[in-house]
């Protein structure tokens, strides 16, 4: 039978209020014993996503990389790396997946290649001025003899964003020096990209993660203009020289082309440290379609706070016609477990705190982590049943903390390392799965983890949560469960009392959700409770706890 069109633009629109499970690859499943993650690892791996109850699975990159920044750094952007399997893996990932009904969203870095791609190895090889050195961003330096940087820009991982080369020139990475910026004036790189975009969506990608979104774009018209007094990402009006600068959308114009040769269209999620008031122009039909909304993820934990966040990251993807995206951990954050244990942050300015990654410098003061797990169950929660999707970093089904304690000298994050040690980093939140409560690696693989676990992860290992109805991975597999019955149409009612320190919303349906914030045991109303983040106290909803209820 043919699908109907109500179906068509439902298998076109699947993203709009998926949950999307990020797979940080190198520290999911190790198949081979070499104490990294790879691809056979995930496929391995796929009957626990499906049970998980999951959309889609967006995979970090896994592309071959020497790991200057975690795999960010890529060499090839149309192969795997030896170290994670074939491209024969990823096809079999692929099959695995689809037949279990799960989309694949692969992450794309176009803002920087690794200094070992092809095109950066000639442009080295290749004199000042040539066509190799134009796909990046090579300058004369400043000074008598060229000994200082070309400008005061800056890298975001600490130093200068600017490294000579042997015959005097400096190049650009606003990230690791391993990190070279793409010259995205020059059509050859945009062209590629395309070329890359087919290949992955050929080969079964239904979607792209689209890493750095709002830095391609840059001013270098000489002479380089200066950064602004106060330096921050999230420029407000599209004059910074380096990110979210207005002309970034003509290439995501082109994306958008690419994308929708496909059926359904490929989609996209553009990660973009933006102004909210900006984010919707990545989000727009005619761009990525979506973009990452990080409000949540930066929310104290306050009643008033998550409010304004949800009720301003509906209203946009209403205006806009996207759907939003709600995030709480992703593998540059500290785990949410662990944010809630610490006190608020209020004291760190949110445009600071937009960095993600300054979230990470370790947890002192001393942390109430079991306040800090109870209070991420309930914002889970409350997260997975809002309309728009919900993105989910490994680990935190399991209600893992950040390790904060990993020895100086196995961290791998260059944050830490060019910062001097001043920046912990975000290896805390990349620590390889615990899948059974003993073994080598905690069942990860046959042999020590390429990052230290700590004993803790044991207990919360996949195999001592599974039939324990009051864990954590429990509490996550019934409320995807439920969510995947329940959301409809994208909209909620926000049900008013609870005195400033409740939220209560009513889905189409009669699923509602209740969160108290509050220090006091509040009454739910009447249903029947599907999930519930805690054990209620006497009927009642107790402090720091979400509940589902499904009206009469
Ligand atoms: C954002 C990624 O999420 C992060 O892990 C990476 O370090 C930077 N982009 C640079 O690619």
């Amino acid at each position: 039978m043919e699908p109907t069109a109500a179906q068509e633009s439902q298998a076109a629109g699947w993203w709009r209020q998926a949950a999307v499970y990020q797979v940080y690859p190198r520290s999911f499943a190790d198949s081979n014993g070499d104490g990294l993650g790879d691809l056979k690892g995930v496929v391995s791996r796929v009957p626990y996503l499906a049970q998980l109850g999951i959309d889609a699975v967006w995979l970090s990159p896994f592309y071959p990389s020497a790991l200057a920044d975690g795999g960010y750094d890529v060499d090839d952007y149309r192969d795997v790396d030896p170290q994670l399997g074939t491209l024969a893996d990823f096809d079999e990932m692929a099959a695995r997946l689809h037949e279990r009904g799960i989309k694949i969203i692969v992450d794309i870095v176009p803002n920087h290649t690794s200094s070992r791609h092809a095109w950066f190895l000639e442009a080295l090889a290749a004199p000042k001025g040539s066509p190799a050195r134009s796909r990046y961003i090579f300058r004369d330096g400043l000074g008598p003899d060229g000994a200082l940087p070309p400008s005061d820009w800056t890298s975001m991982f600490g130093g200068p964003a600017w490294t000579r080369v042997p015959d005097g020139q400096w190049y650009l990475h606003l990230f690791a020096a391993e990190q070279p910026d793409l010259n995205w004036e020059n059509r050859e790189v945009r062209d590629d990209f395309l070329t890359t975009l087919r290949f992955w969506s050929d080969r079964g990608a239904d979607g792209f993660r689209v890493d750095v979104a709002h830095g391609l774009a840059k001013n270098l018209a000489e002479p380089l203009e200066p950064l602004p007094a106060r330096h921050h990402p999230a420029g407000l009006n599209g004059t910074h020289p380096l990110w979210d600068r207005d002309e970034v959308h003509d290439i995501y114009a082109e994306w958008r082309q690419v994308f929708n040769e496909y059926d359904p269209p490929r989609a996209g999620v553009a990660e973009a440290w933006v102004h909210p008031s900006r984010r919707p122009r990545y989000a727009s039909p005619a761009g990525l379609g979506q973009a990452f909304n990080f409000d949540l993820l930066e929310a104290n934990w306050r009643a008033g706070e998550f409010l304004r966040v949800i009720t301003d990251g509906l209203a946009e993807a209403q205006r806009n016609g996207a759907s939003t995206t709600w995030v709480l951990s992703n593998h540059d954050v500290v785990r949410h477990a662990s944010r809630y244990a610490l006190p608020a942050q209020d004291h760190l300015e949110s445009t600071e705190n937009a960095k993600g990654w300054l979230l990470s410098n370790g947890t002192s003061p001393e942390p109430d982590l079991k306040l800090g797990l109870r209070r991420a169950r309930a914002a889970t929660l409350l997260m997975l049943a809002l309309p728009g999707s919900a993105y989910l970093y490994q680990g935190e089904e399991l209600g893992l903390y950040e390790v904060a304690d990993i020895p100086a000298e196995l961290i791998q994050d260059p944050s830490f390392l060019r910062s001097g040690g001043a920046e912990k980093g975000r290896d805390g939140c990349r620590v390889p799965l615990p899948w059974s409560p003993d073994g080598a690696s905690f069942g990860f693989g046959a042999s020590a983890a390429h990052l230290p676990q700590p004993a803790w992860f044991g207990p919360l290992s996949v195999q001592a949560q599974e039939h324990d109805p009051a864990s954590t991975l429990v509490m996550y597999r019934q409320a995807l469960g439920w969510r995947r019955r329940l959301r409809t149409a994208e909209r909620l009612e926000w049900v008013p009392g609870g005195h400033g320190q409740v939220l209560h919303f009513a889905r189409p349906g009669g699923w509602q959700s209740v969160t108290n914030f509050g220090s006091e045991a509040v009454p739910l109303p009447p249903g029947t409770v599907v999930v519930a983040s805690a054990p209620l106290k006497e009927g009642l909803l107790p402090a720091d706890t979400t509940a589902w209820v499904l009206g009469s």
